[in-house]
């Protein structure tokens, strides 16, 4: 059982496509503890589905060394606590984390933590991936979930998923569609690591 901690900073849907998949019959994860920047809408999900939820933002710490350190000790805590149940194995989402992970934090964590990103990656990495794309007037988007490293949106590809733009659509309309084919794309992902069919480690040495 491949144990998740998933963190958020807005709307939380791709959050709630997990706690979801989780419910399925047989499926390889679980949820163990959602955390979030600030204090996300999402974390309603969580609560309702009776998983931990735990705020730690960057702006009660002096610096982002400080908060990343604070953040990777409390999900630590939460992993350690799970992985006392024999071989139990562990993941890390960001799903729409608005913040860009200190490298103390990837380096504690890495390999062991993905990401999903509006846009078929390497075009249009950062916080304005739709809007980058219609500015560029691309005809197709979409979205990557990938493994993090120390770049903004570099980490190795593990799976994407396209649309094609209409020639009217706005940026929140777009947005939309991108995240109705991100959601499965999210949940498929995790559970292809799950079951073993994604070899996080080797993708991470051969980047
Ligand atoms: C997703 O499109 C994600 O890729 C981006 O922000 C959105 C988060 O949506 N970084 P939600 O909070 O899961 O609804």
């Amino acid at each position: 059982m491949l144990n998740l901690v998933v963190l958020i900073s807005g709307s939380g849907t791709n959050l709630k496509a997990l706690l979801e998949g989780a419910k399925q019959q047989e499926a390889p994860y679980r949820v163990v503890a959602v955390f979030a920047d600030c204090d996300a809408a999402g974390l309603a999900y969580a609560v309702e589905h009776g998983v931990k939820t735990r705020v730690i933002a960057p702006g009660e710490y002096p610096g982002r060394p400080e908060w990343g350190q604070a953040l990777a000790d409390a999900i630590e805590e939460e992993i350690s606590g799970v992985s006392v149940s024999a071989g139990a194995d562990w993941l890390i989402v960001s799903a729409g984390f608005m913040r860009i992970l200190p490298r103390n934090f990837v380096d504690r964590f890495s390999p062991r933590i993905i990401n999903t990103h509006p846009a078929l990656l390497p075009k249009y990495p950062g916080a304005h991936a739709v809007r980058d794309a219609l500015a560029d007037g691309a005809h197709e988007t979409g979205c990557t979930v990938h493994l993090i490293d120390h770049g903004v949106d570099t980490g190795a590809i593990l799976r994407q998923g396209r649309i094609t733009i209409g020639p009217e659509e706005t940026e929140s309309e777009v947005h939309e569609r991108i995240k109705e084919i991100e959601r499965p794309l999210l949940v498929q992902t995790v559970c292809e690591i799950a079951r073993g069919d994604i070899d996080l480690k080797n993708l991470a040495a051969s980047a």
